[in-house]
């Protein structure tokens, strides 16, 4: 089947009722960090998760004047395994995609921060020494230096979304915008944190989700500087209390990315501008739940079932509109049982068109130059795996699906 419909979709509409995919709560009793966690659960879903600097305003702002400690989801596994992440929230690291040198990157345990070596190498170093570092800025226009491709189903940028393939085909985003995404070598040294604070004040974060191509266009500026570099990568043994795996952190600038960690408790300190200290568990303090307005529901149903199931019960099936409800979404979809899970797009053969069933959704077609055929029974589905990307699916297969409230 020759399948090569385009799909427009308005931006700036906005199907959760106040453009929320999730509420904080915060709960003024003081308990340890287990026993708030259990309260959470049982009240509402889960200790707070922050996914990026807009939540950490939020989480500020719900503290009503409270100016002390509150604990939030992160916990430090015991004796867990090290993980690399990249700086910037939204861009998976993906380990076929590293450059380390011949014996970087062993889990020493001390070295957690990752650094741009002359021959554009990369190795890990202490994140409390100091180096040079590279900043990533996504707002300014003009000359595209390099083009980074976030993780998560492409970019998704203005909406423009293309088919391609054939029976199965794959949703993919492309970014419209000229998107002008620029690397900053700052000449001043600092350690990984204060880098990354630095960077996320003045551009957008220290380098992230780098490929090779990439770094080569970077070779010359580093000819001429010669110097080790910080840029995106640092790991840690934090986890998240609902299991997302979001690499946003928030340290203080004291923090210290070692092994002497192991089964602490993350607090947001709200009179140091909400950033996280580590603490024992043990200790009691205020906290701060949330309540998901994403919910995966584990039963294999057809596509019309699902939707009748989350009409019924929720609000809708989902709806998909920016990358931040992507990566929200896609992280529920992780946990699915199959290898698909719906949600609410489906193909309309009178207008010949995709449509989100969330009826404020306004979707423009961009018809197919060979009026290709699409059938009628196909609805789009989130594969659970890979990218997350979104497929055409037969509405009378099975799978788990994705409602919001
Ligand atoms: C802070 O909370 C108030 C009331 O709850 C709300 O009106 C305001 O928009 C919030 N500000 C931010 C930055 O979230
Ligand atoms: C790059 O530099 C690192 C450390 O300076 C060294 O270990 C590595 O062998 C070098 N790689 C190449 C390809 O020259
Ligand atoms: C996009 O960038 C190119 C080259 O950098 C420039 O020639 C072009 O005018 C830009 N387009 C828009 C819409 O800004
Ligand atoms: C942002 O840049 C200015 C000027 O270079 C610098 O003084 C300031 O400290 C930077 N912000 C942070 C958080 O480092
Ligand atoms: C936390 O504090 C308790 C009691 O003060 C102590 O027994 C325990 O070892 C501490 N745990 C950690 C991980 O430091
Ligand atoms: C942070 O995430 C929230 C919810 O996912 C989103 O509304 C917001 O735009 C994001 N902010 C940034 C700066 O990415
Ligand atoms: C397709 O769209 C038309 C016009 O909006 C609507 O009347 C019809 O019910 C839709 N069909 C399906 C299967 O959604
Ligand atoms: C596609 O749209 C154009 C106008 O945008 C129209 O002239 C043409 O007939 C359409 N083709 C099909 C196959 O619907
Ligand atoms: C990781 O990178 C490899 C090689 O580029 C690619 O084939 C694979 O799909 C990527 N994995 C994910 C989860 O993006
Ligand atoms: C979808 O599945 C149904 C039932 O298995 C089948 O009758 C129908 O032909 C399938 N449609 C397509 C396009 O594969």
């Amino acid at each position: 089947m020759q399948w090569n419909q385009f799909l427009l979709f308005m931006m700036g509409q906005c199907c959760f009722i106040d453009c929320q995919l999730y509420e904080y709560l915060y709960i003024k009793e003081e308990k340890t960090w287990a026993e708030a966690q259990q309260y959470c659960r049982e009240k509402h879903t889960d200790l707070a998760t922050a996914s990026n600097m807009t939540d950490t305003k939020r989480l500020l702002n719900i503290s009503e004047g409270n100016m002390g400690e509150a604990w939030i989801g992160l916990y430090d596994q015991t004796a867990g395994k090290r993980k690399w992440y990249w700086s910037l929230p939204g861009v998976e690291f993906n380990e076929s995609e590293t450059n380390w040198a011949s014996g970087e990157a062993l889990d020493t345990g001390s070295e957690n921060c990752g650094f741009i070596g002359k021959n554009l190498t990369w190795g890990d170093y202490y994140c409390d020494l100091k180096l040079y570092f590279l900043c990533y800025d996504d707002q300014h226009e003009g000359r595209v230096t390099t083009s980074l491709k976030t993780g998560v189903g492409g970019d998704i940028g203005d909406g423009f979304m293309m088919a391609t393939g054939e029976d199965q085909c794959s949703f993919l985003f492309e970014d419209k915008r000229n998107a002008s995404q620029e690397l900053y070598f700052i000449n001043e040294m600092k350690t990984w944190l204060e880098a990354q604070s630095y960077c996320r004040q003045n551009h957008t974060d220290l380098a992230s989700g780098l490929n090779q191509v990439q770094l080569k266009q970077l070779n010359n500026a580093f000819q001429s500087v010669r110097m080790n570099t910080f840029f995106g990568p640092f790991r840690d043994t934090w986890r998240w209390s609902d299991g997302s795996s979001f690499s946003f952190r928030h340290w203080n600038l004291q923090f210290n990315f070692k092994e002497f960690n192991s089964g602490q408790c993350a607090m947001t300190v709200l009179h140091d501008e909400g950033r996280w200290k580590n603490a024992n568990c043990t200790v009691r303090k205020t906290f701060i739940c949330y309540d998901d307005k994403v919910i995966l529901i584990k039963e294999k149903k057809n596509w019309m079932d699902a939707l009748s199931y989350c009409r019924n019960n929720y609000r809708d099936l989902v709806t998909i509109t920016n990358t931040d409800e992507q990566r929200w979404v896609q992280e529920k979809a992780k946990k699915a049982s199959t290898p698909f899970v719906w949600i609410g797009l489906r193909f309309n053969c009178t207008l010949n068109v995709w449509l989100w069933v969330c009826p404020e959704m306004v979707s423009y077609t961009n018809n197919a130059s060979d009026g290709g055929t699409d059938d009628c029974h196909m609805s789009g589905a989130m594969e659970t795996g890979g990218q997350h990307k979104w497929f055409q699916k037969n509405g009378t297969e099975e799978f788990n699906f994705i409602c919001f409230c």
